[in-house]
């Protein structure tokens, strides 16, 4: 099956659970891009009202504001009901790692005020352990980078300064992004801490403990990753 049409029967069944009067998280991505433009739908069938979006780009605030979903923030709104974001590698303890999109830092801020935190992702994000599918993306900021980035390769990584069009790529909040390989095994916690002890590190894709749900696109059909087994059960 294409890729897209598992992205977009993903994004649509999280974007079902919006309720009417919810404050919405409206995450970064390609996936949640669908999420977001089913949401824009339902508003527009008036089968949802009074919703408000939180968005977590710049990208996906012009999206939403292109399809009429009412915004607000953080500061006016400082507890979000449900986030729908996508994610680049989710363990069976549904930690995953954000980032691929360069938009990590406002999605962990928006996920850590978020009650009901969904993760839509296709099955091939799905690993047994983060660090196999995806490097960790590390937002730095651009002051000393090079400095930044010696440090984060003594975590055991490999870090890369991400490039667009050849120059360094730069985050809504204005840092850089280094993507780092690690070959051997982590422990994510203490990578975590390791990476947050580092000055100039501001924020790394590693949302541990912070996912309610995953929802699951195969090629089968829709799944649910059960928290207790870490085990795909398909749901539709
Ligand atoms: C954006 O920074 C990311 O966290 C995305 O949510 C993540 O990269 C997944 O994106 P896709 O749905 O495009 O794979």
């Amino acid at each position: 099956m294409n890729i897209d049409t598992l992205k977009q029967q993903v994004g649509v069944c999280a974007a079902e659970l919006v309720q009417d009067g919810m404050v919405v998280g409206l995450g970064s991505g390609s996936t949640a891009r669908f999420a977001t433009l089913h949401l824009g739908e339902r508003l527009r069938r008036h089968e949802l009202h009074d919703i408000l979006g939180v968005p977590t780009s710049i990208e996906t605030a012009t999206l939403a504001k292109a399809l009429g979903i009412p915004l607000t923030d953080l500061d006016a709104q400082p507890r979000v009901d449900l986030t729908i974001d996508g994610a680049d590698e989710v363990d069976p303890q549904m930690n995953v790692i954000k980032g691929l999109g360069g938009f990590l830092l406002r999605e962990k801020i928006v996920a850590y005020s978020t009650i009901r935190q969904i993760i839509v992702v296709d099955d091939r994000k799905l690993s047994p352990r983060l660090g196999i599918v995806s490097p960790v993306p590390v937002e730095a900021v651009r002051f000393g980078w090079q400095r930044t980035r010696d440090a984060v390769a003594r975590t055991g990584g490999e870090p890369t300064l991400r490039l667009r069009d050849g120059q360094p790529y730069v985050t809504d909040e204005g840092n850089y992004i280094l993507d780092c390989r690690y070959a051997e095994p982590f422990e994510p916690q203490a990578l975590a801490a390791a990476l947050h002890a580092i000055p100039g590190v501001v924020e790394h894709g590693l949302f541990l403990g912070m996912v309610s749900e995953v929802i699951v696109a195969t090629s089968r059909g829709i799944g649910r990753l059960d928290a207790a087994t870490g085990q795909l059960c398909l749901t539709s």
